[in-house]
């Protein structure tokens, strides 16, 4: 009998509660998440200013599980460091703001930790091709990096069906996450699309429920008919 699939989700606390960030992340925790998604913001790479590794590193202690720092910053290299320092589990680098992002994901791999690779919406899967089989993990970017709370761009189920088709060719093993407007609505047409991981941020973190509650009824929505 296969495994049923099952999705794996990642909050991203870009929307989260900055006032209780340590109390925010263990509720996500006790509901069961796979990971935690630190969006890391420049007001460069994007126009948007979030957090740096100070707040890796005081969230690490209360956070049982992978912490993965997905770096929306025009220098990966010069803060890989940092970051891994913090206690990040993995980095997840942009293809478009590394200039040599095979000696990135060299420098990542000596520390032992893990690698992730993406790209915007307008970037084409061909540029990351050349490293897929390099990589644990390939996130797709569903609305344009900078900000939670935008909608999931249409047009990015055929890129998950499309980097589907190139993990199970290239790398069977890497990971296929999708982050960016995951809600109710959005996470089961892009699980059924073949995406394992799904970074949600105003969907576990809002007024409407609580954080148990959001996370029990975005599990449940991919057995919706
Ligand atoms: C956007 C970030 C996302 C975002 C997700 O640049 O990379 O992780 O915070 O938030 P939602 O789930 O609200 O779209
Ligand atoms: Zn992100």
């Amino acid at each position: 009998m296969m495994n049923p699939r099952i999705p794996k989700l990642a909050p991203s606390i870009m929307t989260a509660d900055f006032a209780h960030l340590g109390n925010q992340v263990q509720q996500a925790v006790a509901a069961g998440v796979d990971r935690i998604h630190l969006d890391i913001m420049d007001g460069h790479f994007v126009p948007n200013i979030s957090f740096g590794p100070l707040v890796a590193a005081s969230l690490r202690p209360h956070c049982t599980v992978p912490l993965e720092a997905h770096l929306m910053i025009s220098d990966a290299d010069q803060y890989l460091t940092p970051f891994l320092d913090a206690g990040c589990d993995s980095i997840i680098l942009h293809i478009e703001a590394c200039s040599n992002i095979a000696s990135t994901i060299a420098a990542i791999r000596k520390r032992q930790k893990k690698v992730g690779i993406t790209l915007n919406p307008g970037t084409p899967l061909s540029a990351i091709e050349p490293y897929v089989a390099s990589v644990d993990l390939l996130l797709i970017m569903s609305v344009q990096p900078g900000f939670g709370g935008q909608s999931f761009l249409p047009g990015s189920l055929e890129k998950i069906r499309a980097a589907r088709e190139l993990i199970n060719r290239i790398n069977p093993h890497c990971e296929l996450e999708v982050d960016g407007g995951i809600n109710l609505q959005t996470l089961k047409p892009a699980f059924d699309a073949g995406a394992d991981v799904f970074v949600v941020g105003s969907a576990v973190y809002n007024s409407k429920a609580s954080v148990a509650q959001n996370v029990a009824q975005l599990l449940g929505s991919v057995h919706a008919r």
